[in-house]
């Protein structure tokens, strides 16, 4: 069965600054992982470098994925949506040096009224590890509500982590990306289990193949996962 959302006002933590800056701390450990699966977001574009491109990017946080893409193409713009605040506090200290090309806007990706706080069109939605905070339902809607904002030509590409298959595949995802991070993680590092309730929001991770049907089923074409480490993948379509 679907897991449902919890009737409980989640993702409270990520109003907390020392949760931001312990969550920074694992981020980081995990750097070599990350940086691969944001820099496939920024080489995934399909559009020439040189193009001035109008991004969103979803559960941005203070906007390192966004980030990340500016700092690659000078003439793009970004806009960073988030529900915390204080995420977004961070954001506008973080780019006050872009000459305002990243804008900030708090909004709730969890109900259809974050589209009414962003005028489309865009020529790339991007996202990074955010999205499994939504029910399977709400990002269905999702995606298929990002569909509507891309420009012909553009492209969704979503960052995250997504179900294992088999409780096995979990176990071994599990300890291969232990031994991966530096320095190696002991067995007491936290999982996280489906819907359960934590301090910054349940989590509703998808298995891969349903996340690229409902892609599919958004109208997306050229559907697939672009890169993969355990559960860990960079996955998207086109316009
Ligand atoms: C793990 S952080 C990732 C931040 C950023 N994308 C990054 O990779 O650095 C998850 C972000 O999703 C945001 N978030 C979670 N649930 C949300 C919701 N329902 N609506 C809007 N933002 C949400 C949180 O506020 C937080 O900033």
């Amino acid at each position: 069965m679907e897991p449902r959302r919890p009737n409980e006002s989640a993702g409270s933590a990520w109003e907390d600054a020392g949760f931001i800056a312990s969550w920074d701390e694992g981020t980081d450990r995990e750097k070599s992982i990350r940086e691969m699966q944001m820099k496939t977001v920024v080489f995934m574009l399909p559009q020439p470098k040189d193009q001035p491109l109008r991004l969103l990017d979803l559960g941005a946080g203070y906007g390192a994925l966004a980030a990340a893409v500016l700092a690659d193409r000078p003439s793009a713009r970004a806009v960073c949506l988030d529900g915390s605040e204080e995420m977004i506090k961070l954001g506008r200290e973080r780019s006050a040096g872009l000459g305002g090309r990243m804008e900030f806007v708090r909004g709730p990706l969890d109900s259809a009224g974050w589209l009414k706080l962003i005028p489309g069109p865009f020529d790339a939605v991007i996202s990074a590890r955010a999205l499994h905070h939504l029910t399977h339902e709400e990002r269905r809607r999702l995606f298929r509500d990002v569909h509507g904002l891309i420009r012909p030509g553009g492209c969704f590409i979503n960052a995250d982590s997504f179900k294992p298959g088999s409780e096995a595949l979990r176990g071994m995802y599990r300890r291969t990306r232990k031994r991966w991070v530096d320095p190696p993680a002991g067995d007491a590092a936290p999982e996280t289990p489906q819907g359960a309730r934590l301090p910054h929001g349940a989590h509703y991770n998808g298995l891969m193949e349903d996340e690229l049907g409902w892609l599919r089923a958004a109208g997306f074409h050229d559907v697939d996962v672009f890169w993969k480490f355990t559960n860990y993948a960079t996955y998207g379509g086109f316009r």
